[in-house]
């Protein structure tokens, strides 16, 4: 890709620029942030890292939306994040305001972009960007399952001593806490999980794989984690960059998928240079089934309440 632009320039913003930079997943990044000065001193200080990493990608931040001019991809980073004790639907509110003014200025100045959603509630916010512009979900999506399937997968390596790069891993629904990781569909090098570890051991992955941003948030106190979203940000941006038709849980618009229409959670889709091709429709077992209509419900609930922000 030629140009990215990345709005917002907190530590998910920044995090997701500097790995990009050094995998020079594009030419050119642009950092929008509404905060003065911000994004030109964080260009510049990930610009000056290049000697380093040996990359050739270039980086400017401004306040001027139309920076964003000539993007093939907007990431959006931008709202409060939540304080300890917070879920991500509390800065629903909040956020939206936010999204809604950064959505016109992307259909104002990148009205040819994917839109990449990553500020929370992701699901629901998702679903307002793509309302709001009338886009395709094609390229309008978020980010949340390789998030949640990448701590999945640290959990599994962690508790069984094997490498991380060997195991495979899938959470589906909401980003919250009734996401539904799929240990039927787990392995370790093709070898179903449950092969190495106990019922319960799993069960407990699973509850901390459904709590991970939470325990991190606890830990940090002062921030949400931002090392692995922003890591997760950019393996889907590889997936567009080098066109590779990478199967990976995104937020996406369902229309009929799932049994779901007018929502927008994860699921497993088909992410390449024309964002995301399609979805992989899964015949879920009677469990998976009630715990994905379960985390469906929660989302419909946060959705319900954009009727009452204006
Ligand atoms: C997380 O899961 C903040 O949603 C983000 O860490």
């Amino acid at each position: 890709m030629k140009k990215i632009t990345i709005i917002g320039a907190g530590r998910v913003g920044e995090t997701t620029a500097q790995i990009l930079a050094e995998k020079e997943l594009c030419r050119e990044i642009a950092l929008f942030d509404v905060r003065e000065d911000v994004p030109e001193g964080i260009a510049l200080d990930i610009l000056q890292t290049a000697p380093f990493f040996e990359f050739d990608c270039l980086l400017e931040g401004s306040n001027d939306p139309r920076i964003m001019r000539d993007s093939e991809l907007v990431i959006v980073t931008a709202g409060f994040p939540r304080k300890p004790g917070m879920s991500r639907t509390d800065v629903l509110e909040s956020n939206v305001r936010i999204i809604d003014e950064v959505t016109d200025h992307i259909v104002t100045h990148a009205p040819d972009a994917m839109v990449l959603i990553v500020s929370n509630p992701v699901d629901t916010l998702t679903y307002r960007v793509a309302q709001r512009t009338g886009w395709s979900r094609q390229r309008v999506f978020g980010q949340a399952g390789v998030l949640d399937a990448s701590r999945m997968a640290s959990f599994i390596a962690q508790e069984t001593g094997f490498s991380a790069r060997d195991v495979t891993t899938l959470v589906l629904g909401g980003h919250g806490d009734t996401m539904v990781p799929v240990t039927r569909f787990c392995t370790i090098n093709g070898i179903p999980v449950t092969h190495f570890l106990s019922e319960e051991r799993i069960h407990a992955i699973v509850e901390r794989t459904r709590k991970g941003g939470a325990e991190i948030l606890a830990l940090r106190k002062n921030s949400s984690a931002y090392d692995a979203p922003g890591a997760a940000v950019a393996a889907m941006v590889d997936a567009i960059s080098n066109n590779r038709r990478r199967i990976l849980p995104c937020v996406a618009l369902l229309d009929g998928e799932y049994g779901e229409t007018d929502l927008a959670m994860g699921v497993p889709c088909i992410l390449s240079e024309h964002g995301i091709e399609s979805i992989v429709d899964l015949d879920l077992n009677p469990s998976e089934r009630a715990d994905f209509l379960r985390s469906a419900a929660a989302v419909r609930e946060d959705i319900a309440r954009l009727g009452d922000i204006h």
